[in-house]
């Protein structure tokens, strides 16, 4: 049982959880992820370790609104409990100085980029964020992503903040403007999808981190695979990040289309 100590809401649909974890606290790094059970005979849920404490034997979670279990897991207030959190689980980031790193973040795919963009720019990397979102109340976690990076590009749907256009629009022209080494990217499929079609394009390296369903995060279950340059992967234990160029992202969409019926279903 795992106590929740902080709870906060960055949007309307979107939670930001602090967790008792000390065993995971410690043992953590940037790119780990854990799987949840709201309750005994809960879904399971893989969320991203978006930060944590070791002194206050916490880590930080983001979660999103978005179906039945997310819902259940948003219900839950400060000094209730999660019935287990198992975890850190996957591989880490590969973290180095590459030289100039554009971290490109949509929706609650912002919340696992946040400990790539700090460990990117402690190993003394220029790091450039790009943060996406429909409109301006959708935008989160700028404050931290700023504290941790040379600079911030706010890209809205709507123009409502930043600049009005998709992620792709804001990482097309820093790509233009300067030479870009490395781009990490986090967020829908379907964004990766595109995001990876671009930087193709420009031959810039792209790393994705994939959100494929999860059952046990232990690569027995089958749920999490994904096609990686024409082999199969699990994104539990392979995963979560890949060369975002060799994924299968139709196949993903694909396969992620699949649940969507029952876990909109109440
Ligand atoms: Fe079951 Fe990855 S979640 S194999």
């Amino acid at each position: 049982m795992n106590k929740i100590v902080s709870k906060e809401y960055l949007s309307e649909r979107v939670v930001k959880f602090e967790v008792e974890a000390p065993r995971i606290a410690k043992s953590r790094r940037a790119g780990h992820f854990v799987i949840i059970r709201v309750g005994e005979r809960g879904e399971r849920i893989p969320l991203t370790i978006a930060d944590s404490d070791v002194q206050k034997g916490t880590i930080t979670m983001v979660v999103q609104n978005v179906g039945r279990s997310s819902a259940k897991l948003c219900e839950l207030n400060v000094g209730e409990y999660i019935h287990d959190v198992v975890g850190p689980l996957g591989q880490a980031t590969h973290i180095e100085n590459f030289g100039t790193v554009v971290c490109a973040g949509g929706g609650v795919g912002v919340a696992p980029l946040y400990p790539i963009v700090q460990a990117m720019h402690k190993a003394g990397n220029r790091v450039i964020v790009v943060l996406a979102a429909r409109s301006k109340d959708l935008v989160i976690m700028e404050k931290e992503m700023r504290q941790h990076s040379d600079e911030v590009v706010i890209m809205t749907d709507d123009g409502s903040y930043g600049k009005k256009g998709l992620v792709t629009d804001g990482i097309e022209e820093i790509i233009k403007r300067e030479k870009v080494d490395l781009c990490v990217t986090i967020g829908p499929a379907i964004m990766m999808k595109f995001v990876s079609a671009l930087t193709k394009k420009y031959e810039v390296p792209t790393m994705a981190s994939l959100n494929t369903i999860m059952v046990d995060g232990t690569g027995m279950c089958g749920a999490c695979r994904v096609t990686v340059d024409g082999q199969t992967k699990f994104v539990c234990v392979d995963g979560p990040e890949f060369d975002a160029h060799k994924v299968d992202f139709d196949e993903m969409l694909m396969r992620m289309n699949a649940y969507r019926d029952s876990e909109t279903r109440k």
